[in-house]
């Protein structure tokens, strides 16, 4: 079932919308026409639990620079100083990180109104978001139209399919910024929570999380989360790297990622896991991606006002980002998020709660 209600409007008088995704088990996802953003999870019990955090109005969505939520593009994550070469131009996008480009830039994606429709077909609750971005729209080349598909599936899966096409060769790299907690939006701290990442390798970044263009093993690092650790341990670790970025915000080289040489993505892999032993609850991320981010909040505001009048803080979320690496325009040796003219992009990422 799918109900939609007005959510607000924004000051340029475009309306926003709410679509509730409800599936047969009365699990329950509410995703945002603003930003695409997934607004609620609501996980069905005697008192249904909320497993991400967000806000009940849209203007604090408008002005939130955590990205609570949101569906982020055209480049998730870091393009060092906003420059790439392609086809031998050189690039300059919005830059809002410093000198860098984050999250799109400026007036990415993440910050557009974008149009729904209904797909609902048997018993899988199913919306697109569609968008179109002009040529240079924040910098980056040709004309793309991207739709993103929400299907809450009859197992708890947030399948979530990503399509673009573009008029000339560009970048896209789409992902999901949402801030899980599982023992519920308003439960504190993560530190109990279990992380899993399906990686040998992780890709080390300097200052401002920009790589360095290594992918580094895994292996005696703190970076190695092959067997489930609490996030606690990492965020009291004294490893430098994970100082300098006060907690986990960093990409793993997912293991098992294949793409054609005409770009299509070929399998989905296993990404991360996270296990809340409090609650039961369980979340894996399956992805056709190369990379993920896992972020622990760090960046939270200290008392950020949030959905009933929840507080939320640095480190009471993670959010397990799938993407391409960061600044992956800039690295030759990492695999390439260029759209080429006329092709069809397609990446699929799901959340599966058990
Ligand atoms: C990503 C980045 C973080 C931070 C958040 C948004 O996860 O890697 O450094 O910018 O987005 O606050």
């Amino acid at each position: 079932m799918i109900t939609i209600e007005h959510f607000g409007q924004t000051p340029s008088g475009q309306n926003v919308e709410r679509y509730s995704l409800i599936n047969k088990n009365n699990m329950q996802i509410d995703i945002l026409t603003y930003g695409a953003i997934i607004q609620r999870w609501l996980v069905p019990g005697e008192t249904p639990v909320d497993i991400v955090l967000g806000f009940d109005q849209l203007d604090s969505y408008l002005n939130d620079p955590s990205y609570i939520g949101r569906t982020v593009g055209r480049y998730a994550n870091r393009i060092a100083k906003g420059q790439f070469e392609l086809n031998d131009n050189l690039y300059q996008v919005s830059t809002n990180l410093g000198e860098h480009s984050l999250h799109g830039g400026e007036n990415g994606f993440s910050a557009r109104v974008w149009m729904a429709g209904v797909l609902t077909e048997k018993d899988n609750p199913s919306i697109e978001l569609s968008l179109v971005s002009e040529d240079g729209d924040q910098g980056f080349p040709g004309k793309l139209l991207a739709k993103v598909t929400f299907t809450l599936t009859e197992s708890n899966s947030l399948h979530i399919c990503y399509d673009a096409e573009s008029d000339q060769d560009t970048l896209f790299n789409p992902t999901q910024h949402t801030y899980f907690n599982l023992a519920g939006h308003d439960s504190g701290h993560i530190g109990q929570q279990i992380i899993s990442v399906n990686a040998d390798k992780y890709t080390p970044a300097s200052e401002l999380s920009i790589p360095t263009g290594e992918l580094a093993d895994v292996q005696n690092s703190a970076f190695d989360l092959r067997q489930p650790q609490p996030f606690g341990s990492s965020l009291t670790m004294t490893d430098a790297d994970i100082k300098l970025t006060y907690g986990l915000d960093h990409n793993w080289c997912i293991n098992g990622f294949s793409m054609d040489s005409q770009g299509i993505q070929k399998d989905i892999n296993r990404a991360a896991e996270v296990f809340d032993p409090i609650s039961g609850r369980r979340l894996l991320v399956n992805t056709s991606m190369p990379g993920i981010q896992v972020y622990t909040g760090n960046f939270i505001g200290e008392e950020l006002s949030g959905k009933a009048a929840a507080v939320y803080a640095p480190h009471h979320a993670f959010c397990l980002e799938t993407q391409f690496y960061p600044d992956s325009p800039n690295q030759p040796s990492f695999p390439s998020a260029m759209l080429k003219k006329g092709m069809k992009f397609r990446s699929i990422t799901e959340y599966v709660l058990e």
